[in-house]
């Protein structure tokens, strides 16, 4: 086993659109008439925009019909949109450029695995459009995390084997469906929240890539150059 393949979540990895996210639907939730804390936010993480409307519908105790969830969905990416509309390449996360280049330097493949259907738009705007070897985003996947889908697609585009790939996540849902791809999870965010993670940092800043191979090779029992 020799990693080959880094694969990116991009909310909460490359920028911080998760707390845009919430913002969003915590508006949602408050013109529906109850809260939404940032602890419950956890669990739309990496979930789908129509599943975490579920969600949040079940934690109001609300049952409305299709044609309302439909108007509630697309007002929410409305105000998401407004948000991202603003951003620049001065959101991307600190440590994030430097990270990527030392993952050139040493011949790492290179995906973004989001199930977001904005994550084009969002490259485009913070100008990594070019960064990534393969693109997964929402449009291309038909189920979102914690299936594998999104990252076994991309290890396909790369051709490169799962057991050779390492995702980076920042949800509970994204550790979950890089363990059930096969794949060494790095959690971006806190150990106490990622327990299935196989490492967890705060955030790339926190990390090099020989640092990194040199840990998950004490972790994970790997095999790295
Ligand atoms: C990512 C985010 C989720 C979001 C999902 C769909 O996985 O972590 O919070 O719900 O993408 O995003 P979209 O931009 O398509 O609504
Ligand atoms: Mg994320």
């Amino acid at each position: 086993m020799v990693i080959k393949a880094f694969l990116f979540d991009l909310d909460g990895v490359i920028v911080d659109t998760a707390i845009f996210h919430y913002q969003a639907w915590r508006r949602m939730a408050n013109e529906l008439g109850f809260d939404i804390s940032e602890e419950f936010n956890e669990q739309l993480k990496g979930v789908s925009r129509v599943e975490s409307l579920e969600i949040i519908l079940q934690h109001g105790g609300l049952t409305l019909p299709e044609e309302r969830k439909a108007e509630l969905a697309a007002q929410k990416n409305q105000w998401y949109l407004d948000l991202v509309s603003r951003m620049t390449p001065n959101d991307i996360l600190p440590g994030v450029p430097a990270f990527f280049s030392q993952v050139r330097d040493a011949g790492i493949k290179t995906a973004l695995g989001s199930v977001s259907k904005n994550a084009r738009l969002i490259l485009d705007r913070i100008g990594m459009s070019d960064a990534f070897g393969t693109v997964i985003d929402g449009n291309k996947i038909t189920r979102g995390k914690p299936d594998p889908e999104v990252f076994l697609k991309g290890a396909d585009e790369l051709g490169v084997s799962p057991a050779d790939c390492v995702v980076f996540e920042d949800a509970v849902a994204g550790i979950d469906a890089a363990k059930r791809a096969d794949m060494i999870a790095v959690g971006i965010g806190s150990p106490d929240v990622l327990t299935q993670a196989d490492i967890v940092v705060p955030s790339l800043e926190h990390l090099t890539v020989p640092q990194l191979l040199k840990s998950l090779d004490r972790t994970a029992g790997l095999d790295v150059y």
